[in-house]
């Protein structure tokens, strides 16, 4: 098998593996019926499951057993979720399709999308600590670092700039680097690093998954912000020209299209560069990175 088709393989295995373990986490809750039935719609609609992937991947890399790592992938996943119900509500990006579905606010109204959304960020917090895979200290380091990454320091902040910037002209690159980094890279970036979390990295190695993270984070941004401008609605799943509707400074709008693909390149450049200084092999986080920057969708 080429190594296109191990990731491939593993893409395909690990998606069908996370999305079967996936209604477990919810579906017993003993919670109002609306409210799991709000939680599950969004979660269970599909989507890439890159997050899940990338953690997942990471510990196929050390050689560390799946299993310990499917909790935190899921609960990843979660919080991840629970940010395209609240990026998609009229107050925010006002989106109507997510995932090849209509949005949660769409279906169960907008007071139910928030608290759908609440509800699995918070869950994802118990599914970690409540693992029987790892252990205290483990858990500890893990919850820290996901409230780092979705918090006021990472995704909410990063959220809380994109809204502001639509009021503002004049943004610059950093300023966009700034948005792009929190508001979606440091999520990603959190998978890759819970990975080497549960596998134990040394320190050495744990710098330079950040570094490629942090890179590999901005590029799907990047990429996300090209796709909104040239990729297919039916096939994202998501509406194209979003961006444009509600007024975003993106990669494109500021540096054109050519510039914004260079600025991808340059990112997945960086990416690969970091991967190849870790003493191990990740062959399987270096054809994710080709991923990143190939998809469509
Ligand atoms: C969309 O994320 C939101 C961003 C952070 C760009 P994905 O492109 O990973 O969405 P799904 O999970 O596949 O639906
Ligand atoms: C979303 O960025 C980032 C988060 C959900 C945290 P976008 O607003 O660009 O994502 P899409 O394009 O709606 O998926
Ligand atoms: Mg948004
Ligand atoms: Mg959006
Ligand atoms: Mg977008």
């Amino acid at each position: 098998m080429s190594e296109q088709q191990t990731l491939s393989r593993f893409l395909e295995d690990q998606k069908e593996e996370v999305e079967r373990r996936l209604p477990g986490y919810v579906a017993h809750l003993d919670s109002p019926e609306v409210l799991v039935s709000a939680m599950r719609y969004s979660l269970e609609a599909g989507g890439k499951r890159l997050r899940p992937i990338l953690l997942l991947a990471t510990l196929e890399g050390y050689g560390v057993s799946l299993e310990k790592g499917y909790d935190t992938a899921c609960a990843i996943e979660m919080v991840h979720t629970y940010s395209l119900i609240h990026d998609d509500l009229p107050a925010m990006d006002n989106d109507d399709m997510r995932r090849g579905k209509p949005t949660n606010h769409i279906i169960y109204g907008e007071a139910m999308a928030i608290l759908a959304g609440d509800a699995l960020l918070t869950q994802s917090f118990e599914i970690i600590s409540k693992s029987a895979y790892l252990n205290d200290s483990e858990k500890a380091k893990l919850i820290l670092h996901l409230a780092q990454a979705a918090g006021p320091k990472g995704m909410v902040g990063g959220q809380v700039a994109d809204m502001e910037a639509e009021k503002k002209s004049g943004l610059e690159v950093s300023d966009l680097e700034y948005i792009h980094h929190h508001k979606t890279g440091d999520l990603l970036a959190f998978a890759i690093e819970a990975g080497a979390i549960i596998a134990s990295a040394d320190e050495e190695e744990c710098l330079l998954l950040r570094r490629f993270a942090k890179n590999l984070g901005l590029a799907f941004q990047i990429k996300d912000d090209i796709l909104d401008v040239e990729g297919d609605a039916e096939e994202m799943g998501k509406p194209a020209g979003s961006d444009e509707t509600n007024g975003k400074t993106t990669y494109p709008k500021l540096l054109g299209m050519e510039g914004a693909k260079e600025k991808l390149d340059m990112h997945i450049q960086n990416a690969k560069e970091y991967l190849l200084q870790i003493k191990k092999d990740h062959k399987l986080l270096h054809e994710l990175t080709r991923y990143v920057a190939e998809r469509t969708r």
